[in-house]
């Protein structure tokens, strides 16, 4: 029997990921773990621990017989950069943590990495699966370090650990969190709250994106492969869709025609953006463990307005 513990569950990935790992393997095998606000209307288990303090974490793993862990856990780019220490020790330290009990339970271990591990000297378009990675945020840091580690972890102690390189990732379960990204959530709550969006990057700003539906069912689809099938141990390329701003705004536009959309791009997140690549040669995924990605700008765009006017009741 699968026994599954989330951490990071209430963020953006674990809102959607949380739920659909409760459909297929059952509420009460499932376990959900978050220093966010718990959503009133949550339906199964919860547990308490810090991903900073291991004794805490092997208390629920032993407790539970935890067979696998998506380890979520996390702090986004922009809000890193405010506390690079603090960063460190949850993003890093908190990935140690978890590769550490591995060891010993012997459960899977997903962790996502992220675009955030590319930098300047990364080729831009399709970059390549392996490729330079010099990032200049410590978010990124800490993803190639921790890229690192699940390797070295399966070549010396055999632990499955498994990852991806999420793009930015848009969704409406969760409140948008302090990404780069993130824009592309917020401008939703800007068009059905006030009808305008202020952005913080320039309108020509091009990042690789997914709808979050597809990065769920990536995610499932890679630890659910036979352990044969993962070619790569550091994390793969994960691509789907590409845009700017200006082009997310023209495709909102196309439904609310009034909608509008001013630019003050902040020079934090905007030398962030510009640090990254803006598309993304998945090649490795697809030929591994035949990931497919489903939406694309337009259908994302839609599925944003209807989904956050049921969530904010409009
Ligand atoms: N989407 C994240 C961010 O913008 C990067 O992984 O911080």
């Amino acid at each position: 029997m699968r026994k599954i513990l989330v951490t990071g569950a209430f963020g953006l990935v674990g809102s959607d990921l949380v739920p659909a790992l409760q459909e297929k393997f059952g509420k009460e095998n499932v376990f959900a773990l978050g220093n966010k606000t718990i959503p009133a209307d949550f339906d199964g288990n919860l547990v308490k621990g810090d991903v900073t303090d291991i004794s805490s974490m092997e208390t629920i793993i032993k407790d539970n017989g935890i067979t696998d862990v998506y380890h979520l856990a996390g702090i986004l780019s922009v809000g890193s950069e405010k506390d690079p220490d603090l960063a460190w020790k949850v993003n890093f330290g908190g990935l140690k943590n978890i590769l550490d009990l591995a060891k010993t339970y012997k459960f899977k271990v997903f962790w996502p990495s992220s675009i955030a591990a590319f930098g300047p000297t990364t080729p831009k378009v399709d970059t390549p699966q392996h490729t330079s990675l010099e990032p200049t945020t410590i978010y990124g840091v800490a993803k190639v370090a921790g890229e690192l580690m699940c390797q070295y972890y399966w070549k010396r102690y055999g632990v499955d650990a498994r990852s991806l390189r999420y793009p930015g990732l848009t969704g409406y379960k969760a409140p948008p969190g302090d990404g780069t990204t993130e824009y592309s959530v917020h401008i939703f709550y800007g068009l059905l709250n006030e009808g305008k969006y202020s952005c913080f990057l320039k309108k020509d700003a091009r990042l690789p994106m997914m709808y979050i539906d597809d990065a769920i069912k990536g995610t499932i689809d890679l630890m659910e492969a036979p352990p044969e099938n993962i070619s790569v141990r550091t994390s793969y390329n994960f691509g789907a869709i590409n845009f700017t701003p200006e082009e997310l705004v023209a495709e909102i536009k196309k439904l609310y025609p009034n909608f509008t959309c001013t630019y003050d791009p902040d020079p934090v997140k905007q030398a962030i953006a510009e640090s990254w690549p803006q598309s993304i040669d998945d090649s490795a995924a697809k030929s591994d463990w035949g990931w497919k990605p489903e939406i694309d700008l337009t259908k994302m765009t839609e599925v944003m307005i209807e989904g956050l006017k049921e969530k904010l009741g409009k």
